[in-house]
């Protein structure tokens, strides 16, 4: 009871690409999650080539999203009415700089971004802006090959001093890139990459890698001269890694695979690359380029706090080979057979949040944000005393589980600003493009094949996660 600080940062959290719509109005160019196909990120190699997609691909569910382009208003009230403290949404960077090398900015776009931080204001709602969440205009991935290329960080520069500058005083939480790590498995997604791939060299994508943290530092010192008030972190992917069995072997696997996901927020946090990527690259041919400036540039623009999603955990071994591996958000592993999994496959484990908030925390001492966690379900509309709703009993188990080993890790004494769940209004999924997989409190009205009205409706999570803010927490523990 009452673990909770009194100024927690409840909310949930979206991205502009997942559910704005409006893919092409007001000026906004294309971003590479306007040709996703049907089916989901080419998160595999050889799934397909981007270049050769001519513009937007038709029966892509992101391109229409849920509307919110223009449905933000009586979305808003919803957050409102549900007591959100804060909610995390992305800024389309294709919005503000269509193509992404111009020299000035889409005013109409800017204006967008100016209604709805006004909107939130209205109800007291705290703005948390995701800078770059998968959503780098097309033409840089074409044009440049994405964060493989330098130049990218000029770009990414010009939209970032503009937004920081126009929203000064609107946006106080910041996040430089979603999920930074991501790049490794996703590059084209995440990155802009252009080439497939399996044909992208380890060079060249740590080499993307150390353009995004240049990046990343630069827009921490920019956020920092334009406004000292400003709360910059950065956002990574976290998911603990267990070892299989208890042999040393499978131990250091456990470790390895960490390190992967290490190396970004220790770059973020403590400014230099960690000693123990020294092997990695050097087994691996890598030498990254630093440019004159680039290292003092990562020691002195440290982020302010450190926010992660969270959705799962994942086993290690040094023979993976010989287990049978599951699915999983962007990163997979072998099947821990102590968890459930959800509908896609993800496993579903409290505990190792707790797990990670305490990793976190004693490594770094910074403020710790956890900005998605969330489980992605079908969900069955039915009749309800008040209308459609959803019974999503599951959901609710899901999250209560998930919040009180945050409790848990609040005891431990871990200090965190807040938590936003993710796809708190259904939204187009990230990996799999489909609108089945719902996050949500409010169900939208849209199915996978684009039909629907697009009406909002509530769950039965709508008003359990209203009674957990407005106790902030305790209804977690009465029964
Ligand atoms: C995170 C992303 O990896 O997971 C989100 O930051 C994404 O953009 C979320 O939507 C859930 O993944 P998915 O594939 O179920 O949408």
């Amino acid at each position: 009871m009452g673990k909770f600080p009194q100024n927690f940062l409840w909310g949930g959290a979206t991205a502009a690409n997942q559910y704005e719509g409006a893919y092409n109005l007001d000026g906004k160019g294309l971003s590479v999650q306007d040709v996703t196909p049907k089916g989901g990120v080419p998160a595999k190699p050889g799934d397909r080539n981007p270049l050769i997609t001519d513009g937007p691909t038709p029966d892509n569910l992101k391109l229409e999203g849920i509307d919110f382009y223009h449905r933000y208003k009586e979305d808003i009230a919803l957050f409102a009415e549900m007591g959100f403290k804060v909610y995390r949404t992305s800024i389309a960077w294709s919005r503000i700089f269509p193509n992404g090398d111009e020299l000035e900015p889409n005013e109409a776009g800017l204006q967008f971004y100016d209604n709805l931080f006004d909107e939130l204001a209205k109800y007291g709602i705290e703005p948390l802006i995701t800078l770059s969440h998968y959503e780098t205009p097309l033409h840089l991935a074409r044009q440049y090959n994405g964060w493989a290329n330098r130049d990218l960080i000029g770009f990414y520069e010009r939209y970032v001093r503009t937004v920081f500058t126009r929203y000064r005083d609107k946006v106080k939480y910041w996040l430089t890139f979603n999920e930074i790590n991501s790049v490794l498995h996703a590059p084209f997604m995440s990155g802009g990459i252009a080439t497939p791939a399996e044909e992208l060299s380890k060079q060249d994508l740590y080499q993307a890698v150390h353009h995004e943290l240049v990046a990343s530092a630069l827009a921490t010192k920019i956020g920092h001269e334009i406004n000292p008030d400003f709360k910059i972190g950065c956002m990574v992917l976290a998911m603990p890694a267990y070892p299989m069995t208890p042999k040393p072997e499978d131990v250091l696997a456990a470790r390895e695979f960490e390190n992967q996901n290490y190396l970004f927020s220790d770059i973020h946090v403590r400014g230099k690359y960690p000693a123990y990527i020294n092997r990695f690259f050097k087994e691996n041919g890598i030498e990254i380029q630093f440019a004159p400036g680039d290292k003092e540039l990562l020691a002195e623009n440290t982020v302010d706090f450190i926010s992660f999603s969270y959705y799962m955990s994942v086993v290690a071994a040094h023979d993976p080979e010989n287990y049978s591996s599951g699915r999983g958000n962007l990163l997979g592993g072998i099947m821990n057979p102590h968890l459930a999994s959800s509908e896609w496959g993800w496993q579903i484990d409290p505990v190792g949040l707790r797990l990670v908030l305490n990793s976190f925390y004693d490594r770094y001492q910074l403020p710790l944000f956890i900005v998605e966690n969330g489980l992605g379900a079908k969900d069955v509309l039915v009749d309800g005393p008040n209308g459609p709703t959803v019974e999503d009993d599951y959901r609710i188990d899901y999250l209560k589980q998930h919040l009180q080993q945050v409790g848990e890790a609040l005891e431990d004494g871990v200090e965190l600003l807040g938590y936003t769940t993710w796809g708190c209004i259904d939204l187009v999924s990230a990996s799999t493009a489909e609108l089945s997989k719902r996050y949500g409190f409010i169900y939208v009205d849209r199915n996978d094949d684009g039909s629907g009205t697009l009406a909002r409706y509530k769950k039965k999570s709508f008003d359990w996660y209203k009674e957990v803010i407005a106790t902030n927490g305790d209804s977690l523990y009465q029964d």
